[in-house]
């Protein structure tokens, strides 16, 4: 029996950028999926999950024509139908899914059950990583259908331990940057998530295609600078105006983040994760009550250099950076805090950026 393991990860900045060919730095975490193979006598796919109960079957030739079937199998049937396009052979097999990333919160449950069940059902198949990244993308969005960018499952496939993952979502390629010591990244849950999510980030997608049209020539908002926006803003509908200025200066904080943590200054990778909220709150609208309440209740506490909404919105976490000796008392007044308005107990975790997807067993 072998056993692979996908991470899930936080992004710590570069938030909606990664569908407009900018800059995301996210980190892998311990947290992930697992899966278990062992061989079927039959000439189908085995899967059970230890979350959800049931098992479920299905024949290895009726996967590549199957239609999703709305449970959490489509994200392994999507994937499976990837690898039959590539022209490998899939393997009758039955796959046992533990996940210990949470679902609906923001930290790519969902690119961790592709990546871990591509390696399984790939099961010794050797693909190059950003191929298997690409592929698991493609699974979310032909099959899934969520127009989602690249940053999850490239942050799952490439994860290094003590590092962030500074990737280009233009020419896809990544330089690792080590987080200054003197604060740990903790991810607090609002343990909400908003329907709204998936059809409003269809609508974020096609909302930066309309400002894109308002800059011919430019292939992606990662083209057009502050300039060109403010030349062109007259002409701009009010609404992908704003999601352009989001993006925008998402990218140009993303490189200043980067520059801060070259020098060590936990001030200014704050004041940024900050300046990144307020502009999903207000110019991005993907916030909701619970992010923006988590967000400002962290800021009061001591020891907390910034804080912001992490993943696509609607619910799900934030994530803070907090000097290490003001950890513990930062998860009681905000768990105090948080409970008192929502009555609901936010999990937090203390992350430190992990390895990426590999075989465990
Ligand atoms: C989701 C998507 C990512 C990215 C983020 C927002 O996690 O899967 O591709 O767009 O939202 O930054």
């Amino acid at each position: 029996m072998r056993r692979y393991h996908a991470p899930g990860r936080v992004n710590l900045i570069g938030e909606h950028t990664d569908y407009n060919a900018g800059f995301v730095m996210p980190i892998a975490i311990a947290m992930g999926c697992d899966i278990r193979v062992s061989p079927s006598t039959r000439s189908v796919l085995h899967l059970t999950s230890a979350q959800f109960p049931g098992e479920m079957t299905f024949p290895l030739d009726v996967i590549p024509t199957m239609r999703r079937t709305g449970a959490w199998v489509d994200y392994i049937l999507g994937v499976a139908r990837e690898i039959h396009a590539l022209g490998i052979e899939l393997k009758p097999m039955k796959l046992h899914v533990d996940a210990s990333v949470p679902t609906g919160s923001g930290l790519s449950s969902s690119a961790a059950l592709e990546v871990s069940s591509a390696l399984a059902l790939l099961d010794g198949h050797e693909l190059p990583k950003l191929e298997l990244a690409r592929l698991c993308q493609r699974a979310e969005r032909n099959f899934v259908g969520m127009p989602c960018g690249i940053m999850d499952q490239y942050a799952s496939v490439h994860g290094e331990e003590h590092k962030a993952i500074l990737l280009d979502c233009r020419s896809i390629t990544h330089q690792l940057v080590p987080i200054p010591d003197g604060a740990e990244i903790i991810v607090a849950n609002t343990m909400v998530k908003h329907e709204l999510g998936s059809s409003a980030y269809r609508q974020r997608v096609q909302e930066c295609h309309e400002a894109l049209s308002h800059f011919p020539g430019k292939e992606a908002l990662r083209d057009v600078t502050l300039g060109d926006l403010e030349r062109t803003a007259s002409q701009i509908p009010e609404i992908p105006l704003a999601r352009a200025r989001h993006v925008i200066l998402e990218d140009l904080r993303v490189q200043n983040f980067l520059e801060a943590a070259g020098r060590g200054d936990l001030h200014q990778m704050g004041k940024l994760m900050v300046e990144s909220h307020r502009s999903l709150q207000h110019d991005y609208e993907v916030s909701c009550e619970e992010l923006d309440f988590m967000v400002d209740t962290a800021l009061t506490l001591d020891g907390v250099y910034g804080s912001r909404m992490t993943g696509g919105g609607f619910g799900g976490c934030t994530v803070s950076l907090v000097a290490p000796e003001a950890v513990e008392r930062f998860e009681h007044g905000l768990s105090a805090r948080y409970h008192d308005r929502y009555n609901l107990a936010p999990a937090i975790y203390r992350c430190t950026p992990s390895a990426g997807a590999r075989r465990v067993a």
